[in-house]
Order: C-alpha cells, then sequence, then structure tokens
C-alpha cells in the first residue's frame, strides 16, 4: 500500500497514532530514497516531540528489521547471548566480558560500532592492537563462534540498513534524543543480529545519553519490552557513568585495563561489572552452574581473549602502543576526591584524539587520560591527578579546558552504587 509522506508527517504532527501500514510504507520508502531526507527528519522531529505509543515502537523497531537481514545462529552447539551499552567514558566492558561469557559456555556474537562523539568504539579500542581486523563475513564470523566462542567485530551493512540511514540524518538534525527513535534503532539491530539473549546496560550520568534516572529507566522498559516481545530473552542494568569507569578512557589504554582485568586484577568498578554483566548473560542463556567470577580469576577468560584477537590476524603478545606526548594534572590541594566528572573526562580525551567528531574522521590509538584517583579517594595536594595522552603537544590545551571544571576536592563523598536497578520484562 502507498501513502503520501506529508500525511504521515502531519499524523505525527498532529499528535495522532500512526498505523501499522503508514510505518512500513514510510521506513521502506525512505530506505529506497523515495521519502526525501527532508521528510523523515520533519517526522523524526515530529517524532521527538510527540512521542511514539509501544504499539509504534514495536511496528517501528519491526519494519527497520525488515529493512535488511537476519542472522541465525540456532545451528550452533551453544546457546548465544549479547550485550549492548549505551555508552559512556571508559566504557571497555566488552573487551573482557565477551571472553568471559564464551569461557561459562556461551557464545557472544558482539556486532560492534566505532565511537562518535566523547564515548569512545569498542571497534576503536581493538584496532590499537597491532594487527587485529574488524571486518568478517559471516561464514568467518559462524566459524569464530563455534571454535572459540566470542567474536568483536564490525556490524555488517546487511543489518537494518534503515537505521543506519536513519541515524545518521538524526545525527545532524538534533533528532537523536527521542526515546522511541533511540530504542527502535539499537534493538532493531541487536534482534537483527539474532542473539538469543540480550543484556542492556544502560547508562546514567553526565557522561551517558541519559543524563537523568527517569529517562534512562524509561529507555530501559521499552528496550527490554522489545526485545521479549521479539522473543529475545531481554533484561537491563541501569549503571551509573557520572565518573569515568575504571581508570583509563582511550583506546590502547583501555585495551591494557581490560588485559588487567582478564589477568584477575584491574580496578574494582570494571570488575564488578564486567561480573554482573556476564552472570545475567548466563542467566538469559540459561546457564546458572558457572560462576563467572572464578573463571576471570583461573584465567579462562583470557585463554580465550589470545584466541579471539589471534582468530582476527591481532598479536596478543604484541606491545600496545604509547602516546609520545604526556602531560600530567596535579590536585591544587588535599582532601577527598568528591566529584571527577565522566563528561568533562570524555571531551579532553576526545580532544586528544581518541575519538572522532565526524564518522569519516581517524581516531588516535595512544590517545586519551588516565586517571590516579577515583571520588572517594584521599589525595594530597601536587599529587598527580590525570596524566593525558597524545600523539599532539598542540591538543593539550583544549583538553585542559575541558578538565577545568571537572574535578572537586572536599571532606567528604558519598558513594553512589555503580549498579542502580535492574529492569525486566
Ligand atoms: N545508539 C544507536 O545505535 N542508536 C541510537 O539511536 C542511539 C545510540
Amino acid at each position: 500500500m502507498s501513502f503520501d509522506a506529508v500525511d504521515v508527517i502531519r499524523t505525527k504532527r498532529d499528535k495522532g497514532e500512526l498505523s501499522d501500514g503508514q510505518i512500513d510504507w514510510v521506513i521502506d520508502a525512505y530506505t529506497r530514497g523515495d521519502v526525501a531526507d527532508e521528510q523523515m527528519s520533519s517526522l523524526a522531529m515530529a517524532i521527538l516531540l510527540n512521542g511514539m505509543t509501544r504499539r509504534e515502537i514495536a511496528r517501528w523497531t519491526a519494519a527497520m528489521i525488515a529493512s535488511g537481514e537476519r542472522m541465525d545462529f540456532a545451528k550452533l552447539s551453544r546457546p548465544t547471548a549479547d550485550k549492548h551499552s549505551t555508552g559512556g567514558v571508559g566504557d571497555k566492558i566488552t573487551l573482557p566480558l565477551a571472553p568471559l561469557v564464551a569461557a561459562c559456555g556461551v557464545a557472544v556474537p558482539q556486532l560492534s560500532g566505532r565511537g562518535l562523539g566523547h564515548t569512545g568504539g569498542t571497534l576503536d579500542k581493538l584496532e590499537s592492537i597491532p594487527g587485529w581486523r574488524a571486518a568478517l563475513s559471516n561464514a568467518e564470523l559462524m566459524n569464530q563462534l563455534e571454535d572459540v566462542g566470542a567474536v568483536i567485530c564490525a556490524a555488517g551493512d546487511g543489518l537494518a540498513p534503515a537505521d543506519k540511514k536513519l541515524y545518521a540524518l538524526r545525527d545532524v538534525t538534533g533528532t537523536v534524543e527521542a526515546i522511541p527513535l533511540i530504542a527502535s534503532s539499537i534493538m532493531s539491530k541487536k534482534i537483527a543480529e539474532g542473539t538469543g539473549a540480550l543484556v542492556l546496560d544502560v547508562k546514567v550520568g553526565t557522561g551517558a545519553f541519559m543524563k537523568d534516572l527517569a529517562d534512562a529507566r524509561e529507555l530501559a522498559e521499552t528496550m527490554v519490552a522489545l526485545g521479549t516481545d521479539a522473543g529475545v530473552r531481554t533484561v537491563a542494568l541501569l549503571t551509573d557513568m557520572s565518573t569515568p569507569l575504571g581508570l583509563t578512557a582511550g583506546n590502547a589504554l583501555e585495551v591494557r585495563e581490560s588485559l588487567e582485568v582478564l589477568a584477575g586484577g584491574g580496578p574494582a568498578d570494571v570488575v564488578e561489572l564486567t561480573v554482573a554483566l556476564a552472570a545475567e548473560m548466563l542467566a538469559a542463556a540459561g546457564v546458572t552452574d558457572v560462576d563467572p567470577a572464578e573463571k576471570l580469576r583461573d584465567g579462562s577468560a583470557m585463554d580465550v581473549w589470545r584466541r579471539m584477537i589471534a582468530a582476527q590476524d591481532g598479536d596478543p603478545d604484541a606491545d600496545l602502543p604509547v602516546a609520545p606526548e604526556q602531560h600530567v594534572v596535579k590536585a591544587e590541594q588535599s582532601g577527598v576526591l568528591s566529584r571527577l566528572d565522566a563528561l568533562a573526562v570524555g571531551v579532553a580525551a576526545w580532544r586528544l584524539g581518541a575519538g572522532r567528531a565526524r564518522k569519516e574522521d581517524p581516531v588516535s590509538p595512544v590517545a586519551g587520560i588516565e586517571l590516579h584517583a577515583k571520588p572517594g579517594d584521599e589525595v594530597t595536594a601536587g599529587q598527580p591527578l590525570l596524566t593525558l595522552h597524545t600523539d599532539d603537544a598542540s591538543r593539550f590545551d583544549r583538553a585542559l579546558e575541558s578538565l577545568a571544571d571537572a574535578v572537586d576536592i572536599g571532606t567528604a563523598y558519598e558513594k553512589q552504587p555503580l549498579i542502580i536497578d535492574r529492569v525486566t520484562a
């Protein structure tokens, strides 16, 4: 059936509900180029302003899935589970998590993206490992999942092409922040990817997409409902992103920290979240008799990591690159570090070269920020708080501008839980 794009826009502009037919048509026609960018951006803005019902979001998601291929892992000898994070500063959890869950007997098909803006992308991090290759054919992906159990690779162009086009349009039309559009964008790709179980890490705080808890909860509930209705066992954790995760933000720096976690050490918050998400993925995949913390301690997760990196031509023994230029930021007074702002650190890491402004931009493997203290730690005046890493010393000034108001040192600190809540269907 054919509709008129202007009628579809008017329906949403006037706070009406789009019919299933209108949604199927507009997504298909936009993907084919029959609905123009200016019409789709007008519709996206009407959705941002007036919202969508659960039915509309479910149909919109289904239409985006139908725009491309759908993968199927049913032939694998083990169950599958995946994780998606809405993105944060220092969020390297996928790196230790995928091999850890595989070491526990569940296959992890992690189709990832590159970073845009102040949050880093998993592929950018792994590309700091000499030789490692992000692009795999579907046959290579299947073989690696069967042999190694974990794959982190680039999502192919065939998955939800409607979302690819729409996300690029939203990025330049101020319409990224619409919860129905974020939820359908993420879930169309994850459902098309074919995972049996999915755990969502929905970040809340200054360094996250969602700055407040009510919005994060609404996004989590919407995505959990979409996944569940599509037959994917889906759970979400709401987790804190007011301060960076771990002690590093930046590509090679985060790989190094992930290796510490896989070796049984690493920062407590990274270990806590990795183990909690692993436990959720295992439970959602029906595996309840393996303790993921033990598989980190006994080296099994590290063994899978090494095989996973080597299978994609990376050298797990190669030295990681190190920044030629470093600058230390010191504490201005003594006391308790009461705030270290995630967004400021993320923007500073990005200005040092760790992230990209446009999706075609290159990223630096070595750029980023190392933290020497976390909120709650006692610090003394003059002690190093942060080390900035870059290939280009002219970048320090702009990075330091972003950090100008990033730190508070006081007398007290009230610890916030890292895992704020859990959302199920
Ligand atoms: N990530 C996505 O994949 N889509 C969005 O809309 C936002 C974040």
